[in-house]
């Protein structure tokens, strides 16, 4: 049976005015940075064509549009169970700046920040540009190629500089989803050490089996030293409307976060907040058909490589629309992503960006028509067989 989103042809996308699909040249099947190429919501335009003809212009409140929050929350507590208050969350211009402003709010020059690497670049960024000690702990593998957090290697990590653990739970670029036993081992490290947290969760509504659970929902004492960073942009294909939430149950650290967070002069511009707040509230029908269709694709891709790229290892994302690829036992062990642009034009993600844990991966973002995964798996085929 055929999905609309089948449709989607290489020659239309070519055409996007974006990033993702002007960054490579006309040639390029572009399958790299995280946002989808299907159809925004319905909802999601409606909503912002509705704020559009209130012509309501001036600033919002920093309070957001009315009900924005608490669209939120009822969003966390349908999808995750997490119960949360309006007055527990401030609004952002993205999640990426969050993370800056809780490096900001939560340590001092020269203090060390925590994170599990392979690892999404602007972690590293917000910690090192900010004259912060970037203390990498690499995720543990097992014989699948599973991923998994590593209290042993963490504890280690830890000195008495250690400020903040700063999590990406889902995890970008493994895809893991981390799991309650996970979740309270790095909930123990931070209760003991009395570091703060900081949880960039903004894949969780692209959780494939069960449920999404937050970092904060698991222990108490840890949620009192923890910022959750949410958003609809990733599960709604909304990236470049800019807008994000922190979430604290500690007021005090809510307010900290907040006095960080002074050098953002205003919440997010209205139609995103009507975007994002339309997209919790009506968008539920086209996010549950858009989960099972990448969840199609995450599954077309783990049998095509298990069948067909024996030498490629995957352990399939357990969220997230990104493919971590291990190209380390293949020809293309050097450099896949550049390997595979050059001879069969087509774009990833190179694994170094992520870390030097990341060296002979590569990062596939499946978020697009099945057909066009099928055809960057057979690139990757047929490169990996005129190399060997
Ligand atoms: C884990 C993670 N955090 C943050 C972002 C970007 O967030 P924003 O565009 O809201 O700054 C991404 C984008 O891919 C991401 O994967």
């Amino acid at each position: 049976m055929t999905h609309p989103y089948d449709g989607l042809t290489f020659d239309e996308l070519k055409q996007r005015p974006l990033l993702k699909w002007r960054h490579y040249d006309d040639d390029v099947l572009a399958m790299w940075v995280a946002d989808m190429d299907f159809p925004v919501a319905s909802a999601v335009r409606e909503g912002i064509h509705t704020w559009a003809d209130s012509a309501l212009y001036g600033y919002p409140e920093w309070t957001g549009l009315p009900g924005v929050r608490e669209a939120l929350v009822e969003h966390l507590d349908r999808t995750t169970g997490w119960k949360v208050t309006p007055d527990q969350v401030w609004l952002l211009p993205g999640v990426v700046p969050g993370l800056f402003g809780a490096v900001k709010a939560f340590s001092s020059q020269g203090d060390g920040i925590l994170a599990s690497t392979p690892l999404y670049p602007p972690f590293r960024m917000a910690t090192e540009n900010q004259g912060r000690l970037f203390q990498s702990v690499d995720l543990a593998q097992d014989d699948t190629g599973r991923y998994h957090f590593d209290p042993a290697a963490a504890e280690a990590a830890v000195t008495p500089a250690t400020r903040l653990l700063m999590l990406c739970h889902p995890h970008n670029p493994t895809g893991r989803s981390f799991e309650r036993d996970e979740l309270e081992a790095m909930a123990d490290l931070v209760n003991r050490h009395r570091l703060f947290a900081v949880s960039d969760e903004l894949h969780a509504d692209l959780t494939y089996d069960g449920r999404h659970t937050p970092f904060a929902s698991v222990n108490k004492e840890a949620a009192a030293r923890t910022v959750t960073l949410v958003g609809p942009t990733k599960a709604f294909n909304l990236a470049g409307l800019k807008i994000g939430f922190a979430v604290a149950e500690n007021p005090e650290v809510l307010d900290r976060f907040k006095q960080a967070m002074a050098f953002v002069s205003m919440p997010p511009p209205s139609p995103s907040q009507a975007g994002a707040r339309a997209a919790y509230q009506h968008g539920g029908e086209w996010f549950a058909s858009t989960l099972d269709y990448l969840k199609g694709n995450r599954d077309l891709i783990d049998r095509f490589v298990r069948e067909r790229l024996p030498d490629v290892r995957l352990h399939a994302p357990e969220a997230t629309y990104l493919a971590w690829l291990d190209f380390r036992k293949t020809a293309l062990a050097d450099d896949p992503a550049g390997m595979l642009l050059e001879h069969g034009r087509l774009g990833l993600n190179d694994g170094t960006s992520f870390g030097p844990a990341g060296q002979g991966f590569a990062r596939l973002n499946f978020a697009t028509a099945r057909p066009l995964v099928q055809e960057a798996l057979e690139r990757i085929e047929g490169v990996l067989t005129s190399r060997s």
